[in-house]
């Protein structure tokens, strides 16, 4: 990657062969980075994932908000997928992806195994995208009654309550309809005496979904997946920079989708078949609150996949921890989460930062003084300068980019 400062020598970063040494206490290959704007996170990404491919990883961006990684696709002879307004690329974010493949020969045992993982991950993105709208200044709540109707509608418009052997792949907006037109099952599984009973009862869910479907959601995560990725290539990106204008929010919710949809891809594959998911600018999701955080959470935590196979690197990116915890609760429960999602990645890279921000990287991650005067003091002064944390371990390192990188 560059030059180790303290030793003087290079700086190299195999992140699955440290997790195989017992000199190194690793337990996963995934990476969190933070850093200022502009200290140069996003080229030290675009450096890891060029250089792990002579080693076989692929890159899937799972969205590139600034278009930041065109040139790098294009240098290595592919073009993004642009997902935006008007345009004709969907991408489903309630896909089945490679689960559904060979269903209908699974035991009643291994369906059952397949459609929790499933159904667990669409769970996890509708309360992130529900928990992620605002009534006044408070995120919507997504409470055990809601999550009863989620999961039911999900299994009647999957077909898989009617125990069939084949499992049907839906959409968000299917969903947001079947809770608007709720069935008489629905109403009783729900628990609620009658439909005008469940109808007002859930409201705000019904509410909630007709904005993402109709506003934030609509002509870009509301349809069967029409995109194809191409698994032999050596990245594949999707660009979104078409929603830079609808806002921070608009694109967070817009990578939840995508990051959602990406483990979904993603959920099997074998130790052979490499890929780095990059999840840069992830900080507009974390601001979402904190179901957004725990979707962002349980997409990383894919890594190890379907029986421990998968052979991917999830590689996220942050402005600063407290992204995690902005959403209106710096409480306890925030911090435990922040907490818990840091330790998904082992391996930290923590460019430039002010003072404060030095000091919530401490608290979550038990810095110290040196640690900090080198956040704060010498990464600020040079573009792809950081504290590379390694389990236990610390490099300094400066990241060197290719002569024709850097512009
Ligand atoms: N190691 C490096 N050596 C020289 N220049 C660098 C290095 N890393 C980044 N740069 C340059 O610094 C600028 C900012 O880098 P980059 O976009 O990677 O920052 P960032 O931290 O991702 O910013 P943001 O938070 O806005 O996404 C770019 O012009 C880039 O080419
Ligand atoms: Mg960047």
């Amino acid at each position: 990657m560059g030059i180790d400062q303290l030793s003087g020598s290079a700086f190299h970063c195999d992140p699955f062969g440290w997790t195989l040494r017992d000199d190194v206490p690793l337990t996963n290959p995934n990476i969190f980075s933070f850093g200022k704007p502009g200290t140069g996170k996003s080229a030290t990404t675009k450096a890891f994932c060029l250089r792990m491919m002579d080693f076989g990883y692929r890159t899937l961006i799972l969205g590139d908000p600034k278009d930041e990684y065109e040139a790098l696709v294009n240098y290595l002879g592919e073009v993004p997928i642009t997902l935006g307004p008007g345009l004709q690329a969907r991408v489903n974010p309630l896909t089945l992806g490679p689960m559904a493949h060979g269903w209908e020969n699974l035991t009643r045992e291994e369906a059952r195994t397949r459609a929790t993982i499933v159904f667990s991950r669409w769970l996890t993105l509708i309360r992130g995208l529900v928990g992620s709208q605002k009534i006044g200044q408070a995120r919507v709540p997504f409470g055990p009654t809601d999550e009863v109707a989620v999961k039911t509608v999900l299994a009647q418009l999957t077909g898989y309550s009617a125990g069939a052997t084949k499992i049907v792949e839906t959409t968000i907006p299917a969903v947001w309809n079947a809770l608007n037109n709720p069935t008489p099952e629905l109403v009783r599984d729900c628990r609620y005496p009658s439909e005008r009973d469940f109808l007002d009862g859930s409201r705000t869910l019904r509410d909630s979904l007709s904005q993402l479907v109709t506003g934030t959601l609509a002509g870009l995560f509301d349809d069967h997946t029409n995109i194809g990725i191409d698994w032999s290539a050596p990245i594949q990106s999707l660009s979104l920079s078409r929603l830079e204008p609808l806002g921070d929010e608009a694109v967070g919710i817009a990578l939840m989708c995508l990051n959602s949809w990406g483990r979904g891809m993603r959920e099997v594959s074998s130790a052979k078949d490499m890929w780095i998911s990059v999840r840069d600018e992830a900080w507009r999701q974390l601001r979402l609150g904190p179901e957004a955080v725990k979707s962002f959470d349980a997409d990383l935590r894919v890594s190890r996949g379907v029986g421990g196979q998968s052979g991917d690197i999830q590689f996220a990116v942050a402005h600063k921890p407290s992204d995690l915890l902005s959403a209106g609760d710096t409480g306890s429960q925030a911090q435990a989460i922040a907490k818990d999602l840091l330790h998904l990645c082992d391996i930290k890279i923590l460019h430039g930062q002010k003072p404060a921000v030095a000091n919530e990287l401490d608290m979550l991650l038990g810095l110290g003084q040196m640690s900090r005067d080198i956040i704060t003091g010498w990464a600020p002064q040079g573009k792809g300068r950081a504290l590379w944390q390694v389990g236990e371990q610390n490099y300094k390192v400066q990241t060197v980019l290719h002569p024709l990188n850097g512009h």
